[in-house]
């Protein structure tokens, strides 16, 4: 038995049965050529599947409007030929016991405009209901490809929250607008497919930036999630053991469960290091668990050069895991 053994128990978050508390956190991979998915997508998917993770949140996935990303190699989430790639992964994640939830992606002003024929703007009224609808059409892609649940990635300053951050939207108008997708997103799919929305305080662009600077405006935008039909709070954060605000030790995904009443989703800087499995930090993540701080656990980038880190700390295979590196992340298998 060791430390991380306690969060390789079967539990079910809503309504899901997953094997397992650690999940995969959605990393982009750019090896879909034409958005489509191939066979090593899915193998690679499967090997983390079949070593532990419970629950894979696939790297972003572009939604059905050409507005949504220019990378070729990235996948999307269209019918036809995107779809039948995506029905292979979910069923070779099936076939290894796991579970999969793909993360619909819009790169808002993030997208670069050379080589597509869209540019930047600012989108005007008709604007919203095509992009809520792109959402909404992928949602159902993603059910009819086999995926178990589906993650809105409303983080990280691309489209969805390039409306929740003050400065990207300083008028702060259309703030309904990610609510208004999650919303068309949870009338698109079964009512007992999960429905998880990822958030976060930082930018890619910007470490220090904030949507909420208190729990009470942090509150306001997760319950309009809740509302709008979301069913698992996914707080990105790149320190899980940091607090998200003075005065409490609770992490992000900690107040967004307490906030909501909705189960989380923690993340941030796990088993980066060879001996994190056997550390402090180790133990520090099952206790804030096993106090229902958040229920599942997202790993990162130690699932790139690790793709059997969870099977290896549960069994003590301490001396077989390695240091992430920068490198990790060109590795695929
Ligand atoms: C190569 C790479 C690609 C990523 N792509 C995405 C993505 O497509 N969607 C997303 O929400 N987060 C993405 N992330 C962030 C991760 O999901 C995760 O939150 C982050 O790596 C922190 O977790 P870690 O410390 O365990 O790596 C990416 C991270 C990496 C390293």
């Amino acid at each position: 038995m060791t430390t991380a053994t306690a969060l390789v128990e079967p539990v079910t978050v809503a309504g899901l049965p997953l094997n397992s508390q650690f999940v995969m956190a959605p990393m982009t991979r750019e090896r879909s050529p034409h958005g489509v998915p191939t066979p090593e997508v899915a193998a690679y998917y499967r090997r983390r599947a079949e070593n532990g993770v419970g629950l894979i949140i696939t790297e972003g996935v572009l939604v059905d409007h050409p507005s949504a990303g220019h990378q070729p190699a990235v996948p999307r989430l269209t019918a036809g030929a995107a779809e039948a790639g995506w029905r292979h992964v979910t069923s070779e994640v099936h076939a290894a016991g796991g579970r999969i939830a793909a993360q619909l992606w819009h790169l808002g002003s993030r997208r670069e405009p050379a080589g597509t024929a869209w540019t930047p703007q600012t989108m005007s009224g008709p604007d919203f209901d095509t992009l809520i609808r792109a959402y909404a059409e992928s949602a159902r892609v993603a059910v009819r490809a086999g995926f178990d649940a589906v993650e809105v990635h409303a983080a990280h300053g691309y489209l969805l929250d390039e409306f929740l951050w003050p400065v990207t939207n300083p008028s702060r108008r259309h703030l309904s607008f990610p609510a208004d997708v999650i919303r068309a997103v949870r009338a698109e799919i079964p009512a007992c497919t999960p429905l998880i929305v990822r958030f976060s305080q930082f930018k890619e662009r910007d470490y220090s930036a904030r949507i909420a600077s208190t729990p009470a405006e942090l509150g306001v935008s997760l319950e309009g999630f809740r509302q709008a039909g979301a069913d698992v709070l996914h707080a990105s954060q790149r320190r899980f053991w940091e607090p998200a605000f003075a005065g409490s030790d609770r992490n992000l995904a900690g107040w967004a469960k307490h906030l909501t009443g909705l189960p989380s989703i923690t993340v941030g800087s796990i088993g980066l290091t060879r001996d994190f499995a056997t550390s402090d930090r180790m133990r520090e993540l099952v206790d804030r668990r096993t106090s229902g701080e958040y229920d599942l656990i997202a790993l990162g980038r130690v699932l790139l050069g690790n793709p059997s880190w969870v099977s290896l700390a549960d069994a003590g295979r301490f001396d077989e895991l390695r240091d992430y590196h920068k490198t990790d992340e060109e590795l695929y298998f």
